[in-house]
């Protein structure tokens, strides 16, 4: 069987094509796998994985856990609120105590970008980035891309847009690598205050009109304003960034062409994106969360089997 280049997963940046390949071949399999009446396989039998969750989430959280159950590992669930983090334990201690408890993989979601990296230079383990600050999000990139390539085929030439807040956005980063190395195109838009300068040198185009930029693309992204992260304000009021980024129907209808329209989640609806546009059959955010358990299983079977 052929196999990752890398040990960990730890960002798009660190994959290959091939890389890129294998795990979308593998969640084809797992896909089917989690749609059969007996949703669970033994694969990750005796494999223990750690999630450590530093930071909120709904979806990557659950879809870890979830495809970590349907693999049949043994799974420890560790949230920084409740731990001895708050007592003053640094992150390389506090991991390297639960994995003295035998744990074979750990996921870990962090603020700071860097986190999982860091992490994979000073502990023993295999590290999974589920989202590190505004750094990478290399599963969600997977999923979205795994996505999109379901409804439109190879991705060789076709046209991504990534829309609003590209410079807080791990996302945003995670996205751009993943497509390019698929051999999409991709442009980003947004207002110029939140898009980082560094980006032109990833090849990647600038837009700020959005009707422009979407009459452009085969598919886009849209992105939340990353409040969380944010110090100072961007842009001068949400009404405006509604006006000038928000996608609504008359947009997409004006059109006159299909595209396909995701979100990554948690959405803020009436902001990025209308409710009417968010749940139209353009729409595949449920499929991008349903196929994020196939991507999930396919990332920690293949990097499992390099673990012996
Ligand atoms: N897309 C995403 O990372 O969502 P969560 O923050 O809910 O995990």
């Amino acid at each position: 069987m052929s196999n990752l280049s890398v040990d960990h997963l730890l960002g798009i940046k660190y994959l290959n094509s091939k890389d890129l390949k294998l795990i979308f071949e593998t969640a084809n399999h797992f896909k089917e796998v989690i749609n059969r009446k007996i949703k669970k396989v033994p694969s990750l039998r005796d494999v223990t994985i750690a999630n450590l969750f530093f930071e909120n989430s709904t979806r990557t959280k659950i879809s870890f856990e979830l495809a970590q159950k349907r693999l049949s590992a043994d799974v420890i669930n560790f949230s920084s609120s409740a731990s001895s983090v708050s007592k003053g334990e640094t992150l390389i201690d506090t991991v390297n105590n639960i994995l003295s408890m035998k744990v074979d993989m750990v996921v870990i979601r962090h603020p700071s970008p860097g986190a999982s990296v860091f992490l994979s230079n000073n502990v023993n383990s295999c590290i999974i980035n589920a989202g590190d600050g505004t750094h990478e999000h290399p599963t969600q990139a997977l999923l979205d891309a795994y996505s999109v390539k379901e409804k439109i085929g190879d991705l060789k030439n076709k046209k991504i847009l990534i829309v609003g807040d590209i410079l807080h956005s791990r996302v945003a980063l995670s996205n751009i690598y993943a497509y390019q190395k698929l051999g999409a195109n991709v442009t980003v838009c947004g207002p110029k205050s939140l898009i980082p300068k560094y980006i032109e040198s990833l090849n990647v185009k600038v837009e700020t009109d959005l009707l422009k930029a979407l009459k452009w693309c085969d598919a886009v992204n849209m992105l939340r304003i990353q409040n969380e992260r944010m110090s100072e304000s961007y842009f001068p009021s949400i009404r405006e960034y509604v006006q000038q980024f928000g996608l609504n129907k008359q947009i997409v209808d004006s059109l006159n062409k299909e595209i396909i329209i995701m979100h990554p989640g948690p959405i803020n609806r009436g902001v990025e994106i209308t409710s009417e546009v968010a749940d139209s059959d353009q729409a595949i955010i449920l499929d991008q969360v349903e196929n994020g358990v196939a991507i999930r299983m396919a990332v920690m079977y293949l990097l499992a089997s390099k673990l012996y």
